[in-house]
């Protein structure tokens, strides 16, 4: 009987989309994130799913939230994360470690407690459990005012590959890399309309991302419909990241 399916950041634009996702086929996503009242509202929403408030900063809480989603973990996603954006020149050392801290490091401490619970399942002949990561277009396309959150989602690309050569065969890792989506994180450049049309139309599918759509293909790599795709780093981003357009 595999366990529930690990949601960090689970009350977040792209966390709640996929959480409600995988309830919808069967799975029981275990929500974490900080706000319990967020959780709760989700969780109720869910019908009762189960949760635990835990910041992912804290090593002794993130810990404590892996081991209360119980001793099988049917697959996990690391939907935490942060968009700071400043030129280089006022970008501080904080800056660049705080964006690590939260983005790579903190995802790493999660896979790393869950490893042992997402390997207990013993799935003889079954899809290997998943790891989702998210990283973002910035990794691997140049923008001003990027620094600190492209250098640490480009360590998430890298981490996700090494986590998928190191655990594979018991479990796969893959990685989504979203433009810019319509959620709280994403707000200061989506809140004026002005400016998310003009971003929009730099997509040649030319709108932004929703949660849905970051969340459809982390819940497609969490499914046994996967259990032969892993360590890959896939664009939701409209090609933005790949194409150009006639103009
Ligand atoms: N939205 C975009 O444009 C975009 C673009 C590229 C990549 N991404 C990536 O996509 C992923 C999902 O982001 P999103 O857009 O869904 O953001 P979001 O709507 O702001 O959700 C973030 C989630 O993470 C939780 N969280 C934040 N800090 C946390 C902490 N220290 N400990 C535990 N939970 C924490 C938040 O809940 P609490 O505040 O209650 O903790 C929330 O549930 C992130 O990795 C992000 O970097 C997003």
């Amino acid at each position: 009987m595999p366990g529930p399916v690990l949601v960090f950041g689970a009350s977040g634009g792209i966390g709640a989309a996929l959480s409600r996702r995988l309830r919808a086929r069967g799975a029981t996503p275990f929500l974490v994130a900080r706000d319990p009242g967020r959780l709760e509202a989700l969780a109720s929403e869910l019908g009762s799913a189960p949760f635990q408030p835990a910041d992912v900063l804290d090593a002794a809480a993130l810990r404590a939230a892996v081991g209360a989603a119980g001793p099988v973990l049917a697959g996990l996603a690391f939907c935490v994360g942060s968009i700071p954006l400043k030129p280089l020149a006022r970008t501080t050392e904080a800056d660049f470690l705080d964006a690590f801290r939260l983005n790579t490091v903190a995802a790493a401490m999660a896979v790393q407690a869950a490893a042992p619970a997402l390997t207990a399942g013993g799935r003889e002949g079954g899809a290997p459990p998943g790891v989702v990561l998210f990283s973002s277009i910035a990794a691997r396309a140049g923008f001003p005012n990027h620094a600190a959150i492209a250098a640490a989602k480009a360590g998430v690309e890298g981490l996700a590959l090494a986590l998928a050569a190191e655990l594979a065969p018991a479990v796969r890792v893959n990685c989504v890399a979203p433009s810019l989506t319509r959620t709280r994180i994403a707000e200061p450049m989506t809140k004026s309309p002005q400016m998310a049309d003009a971003i929009a139309k730099l997509h040649p599918i030319p709108r932004l991302g929703e949660g849905e759509d970051p969340a459809a293909l982390a819940d497609f790599l969490l499914s046994d419909a996967a259990g032969w795709i892993s360590g890959q780093v896939i664009g939701v981003d409209g090609g933005r990241s790949t194409l150009r357009v006639k103009g």
